[in-house]
C-alpha cells in the first residue's frame, strides 16, 4: 500500500491564487496548511515593530533568535511569539516591506527550518516561493500557479477592499510587481518554477475548477 500523508508544493507568483488553493485542498484531503508567506510577513511586523532595518545584518542576526512563529490550529491564523497577528500582516505595510526582508538569508534560513519541521510527518499543503525548490525538494506533488498580473491585480485588489482597507488599484499594481521582482531575481532561493512542477495557470479558471484540477492531480499521485 502506498503512502497517504503526502507533502504537496505550490508556489508561485503574488497574488496567483496559490493560498486559495492551497487551503481548499488541505480542508478536501484533511491535511494541515502552511501559509509560508505568512511566516516571512510576521517576521517583517516584527522588524517594523523593533526598528530593524532589513539591511542591518548585526541587527538581523540578533533578532531572529527571538522570533517564534506558529499557526492556531482552530483558524490557521499567524501567531508571532504568541500573538495573532493575522490582520496586521496583510495590510500594505507589511506588504511593502516583506520582499526585501525576505531576501536575507539568516532569516530564510530559520524560516526554512521551522517549515521542514512543522511539514515533516506529511500529510501536508505548503504555499509560498521556494516550496519545491528548497523546502520540500522531494515533495510528492509540485505546483507551480500563475495568472496574469491584471488578474492577479484584480484578485488582491478586492480582496483588501473586502477586508475593509483604504488602498488603491495603482497601488496594488505596483505593489505585485515589485515583490515578483524582487522574489524572483533574490540570489537566495529566487522565485522560479520546479523542473518537476506542474504549471497551473489560473488566469481563466474559477476557483471551483482550480480545485477540482488540484484534486484531481492528488487523486493521480495516490494511484501512481
Ligand atoms: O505569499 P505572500 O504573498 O503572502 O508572501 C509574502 C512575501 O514573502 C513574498 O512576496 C515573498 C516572501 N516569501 C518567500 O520569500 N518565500 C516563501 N516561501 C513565501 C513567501
Amino acid at each position: 500500500m502506498g503512502k497517504d500523508k503526502y507533502t504537496i508544493a505550490i508556489d508561485g507568483y503574488s497574488a496567483c491564487g496559490k493560498s486559495t488553493l492551497a487551503r481548499a485542498l488541505a480542508r478536501r484531503l484533511g491535511y494541515s496548511y502552511i501559509d509560508t508567506g505568512a511566516m516571512y510577513r510576521a517576521v517583517t511586523l516584527y522588524f517594523q515593530r523593533h526598528g530593524i532595518d532589513p539591511g542591518d545584518d548585526e541587527a538581523i542576526r540578533t533578532a531572529v533568535p527571538h522570533i517564534h512563529i506558529d499557526f492556531r490550529p482552530e483558524d490557521n491564523h499567524v501567531l508571532l511569539n504568541g500573538e495573532d497577528v493575522e490582520h496586521q500582516i496583510r495590510g500594505l505595510a507589511v506588504s511593502q516591506m516583506v520582499s526585501p526582508v525576505a531576501t536575507r538569508s539568516e532569516v530564510r534560513r530559520a524560516m526554512v527550518q521551522q517549515q521542514r519541521k512543522m511539514g515533516e510527518n506529511g500529510g501536508v499543503i505548503l504555499d509560498g516561493r521556494d516550496i519545491g525548490t528548497v523546502v520540500f525538494p522531494d515533495a510528492d506533488l509540485k505546483l507551480f500557479v500563475t495568472a496574469d498580473q491584471e488578474t492577479r491585480t484584480d484578485r488582491r485588489l478586492s480582496e483588501l477592499l473586502s477586508a475593509g482597507r483604504e488602498v488603491s488599484r495603482e497601488e496594488v499594481a505596483e505593489n505585485l510587481r515589485e515583490r515578483d521582482y524582487i522574489d524572483s531575481h533574490r540570489a537566495d532561493s529566487p522565485l522560479r518554477q520546479a523542473d518537476d512542477a506542474i504549471l497551473l495557470d489560473n488566469t481563466h479558471l474559477g476557483l471551483e475548477e482550480l480545485i477540482e484540477h488540484g484534486v484531481e492531480l492528488v487523486n493521480r499521485i495516490k494511484k501512481s
